[in-house]
């Protein structure tokens, strides 16, 4: 994957690698050997690239400037990638939104030693509305031991808090670029807590986290609790327009976010439960490193008020959470509506695969955002604001509502994996493979 970065790149395939196309741009040849050299900038898995032709006697020759072409390309073969606690709620979602993904390609998943050595199917108890996908279905399932792992160069954890801590540090040890959904590093001051549309500048601790792990190849990039993503991520528009001095929210957590089996159904049917164990205390610390400056190699938190209430509801997806904000800059509901409609749609600028189309919309029904109907927007990767109005206590208040195992969780750690792919952050063990270019 190191086109963008240092390698050049010969292109050779007419077919499969654009060459037909840059061809007919340079006014050249079809047949013409064209070598690639990408220059300085990048932008995302778009790459300028100086092309330069060979003739037939294997001299090259620099074409003039204007000739330059944006290419885009995507790593060919695919990385390979591990799912660590594929069983649960977050591991299933990883499974399904990994099917045919086509920059990762899941060649190993582990569990607990309850499941290890079992075959997928058999171990798992699928939730999920999507039918089992074929691919894992036979796939044997490995202790979470980065030794059973020498095949994968990107490990997506799914692992539960009480194990997750050891064994990502133990993986990224090993060279792994480590995804992960659990607390346990989440505040380590040298890993960032990435939401790409918000704070993905953040990876730029990665290079502080390596040199003082004395890790050359593998890092830990963490979530966020999945209600702080949504809250972060609905707020963000705001936070950028107008500056946030204090907030107040109310989250109503769905089921899932409990993991599997979860609580029991005689604790939630017909029931608000209002205690998340922990919860209130990650919406309150997180969210304050995510919307904190990175300087020199470390976070300066943000330095706004933060106040959580956390419930847990008779839903089975989603989290929705009522928001009143005290802001930096006075602003009218209007406008704080305009701020929501032109936030430019970050993920998507960066042409990742798993970007919805925007990261955070507005809704003008008057009763939603609601789990039922706003859980599929964006495929789950989209934040929904409904319901912004004055607030007679504070300034604006507002509903917003997100994906718990989407955009929370497994979604969020396959958007960070592709946003550091597409910063060639992460090393890829099969170095021969070729590289499809197309251009753009
Ligand atoms: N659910 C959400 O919406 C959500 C959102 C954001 C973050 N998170 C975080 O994501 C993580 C996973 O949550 P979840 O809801 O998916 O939990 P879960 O349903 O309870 O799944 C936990 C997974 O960890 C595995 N595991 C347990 N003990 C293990 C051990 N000793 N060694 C190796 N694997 C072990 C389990 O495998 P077995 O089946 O073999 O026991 C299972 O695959 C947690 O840290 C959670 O806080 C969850």
């Amino acid at each position: 994957m190191s086109l963008a970065f240092t390698n050049s790149c010969t292109l050779t395939r007419p077919r499969s690698f654009g060459q037909k196309e840059a061809c007919k741009k340079l006014n050249i040849s079809n047949n013409t050997s064209l070598l690639a050299t990408p220059n300085s900038f990048v932008n995302g898995m778009r790459v300028c690239v100086d092309i330069r032709w060979i003739g037939t006697a294997g001299r090259s020759k620099q074409l003039p400037s204007s000739s330059k072409l944006q290419m885009s390309f995507s790593p060919n073969p695919r990385y390979k990638v591990a799912v660590l606690g594929c069983t649960g709620s977050v591991g299933q979602r990883f499974i399904q939104l990994l099917e045919d993904h086509p920059w990762f390609e899941v060649v190993a998943i582990g569990a607990s030693s309850r499941s290890a050595g079992q075959k997928y199917s058999q171990a798992c108890r699928w939730k999920q509305s999507t039918p089992l996908p074929n691919y894992v279905k036979n796939m044997e399932i490995r202790e979470c031991k980065a030794s059973q792992f020498p095949d994968v160069d990107i490990v997506f954890s799914g692992l539960s808090n009480e194990v997750a801590g050891d064994i990502e540090e133990e993986f990224a040890a090993a060279g792994k670029a480590v995804f992960s959904n659990a607390k346990n590093h989440r505040m380590d001051p040298d890993v960032p807590i990435l939401i790409p549309a918000v704070n993905a500048n953040h990876i730029g601790l990665i290079d502080y986290q390596r040199q003082r792990r004395g890790w050359d190849k593998g890092f830990i990039v963490t979530n966020a609790n999945c209600s702080t993503t949504a809250m972060c991520l609905g707020l963000k528009p705001i936070l950028d327009r107008f500056g946030i001095e204090a907030l107040i929210v109310t989250t109503m957590q769905a089921i899932s976010g409990a993991g599997y089996p979860g609580l029991p159904s005689m604790d939630i049917i017909d029931n608000v439960v209002p205690f998340i164990g922990g919860e209130e205390p990650k919406m309150e610390s997180e969210s304050l490193k995510i919307f904190g400056q990175l300087e020199m190699e470390k976070i300066v938190p943000a330095s706004i008020q933060v106040s959580a209430m956390c419930n847990r509801v008779h839903v089975l997806d989603g989290h929705t959470e009522c928001v009143s904000l005290k802001l930096k800059t006075r602003a009218t509901p209007d406008e704080v509506i305009h701020s929501i409609d032109h936030f430019p749609s970050f993920t998507r600028s960066l042409k990742l695969p798993s970007s919805p189309e925007r990261d955070v919309v507005y809704t003008d029904w008057i009763d939603r955002p609601q789990p039922r109907l706003d859980r599929h927007t964006g495929n789950g990767f989209t934040v929904t604001v409904g319901r912004v109005r004055e607030c007679s206590v504070l300034d604006i208040k507002l509903v917003l509502f997100g994906h718990n195992t989407v955009v929370g969780a497994a979604g969020g750690s396959v958007i960070n994996a592709e946003l550091c792919v597409s910063k060639g952050i992460i090393a890829q063990k099969a170095k021969e493979s070729a590289y499809a270019v197309s251009h753009k």
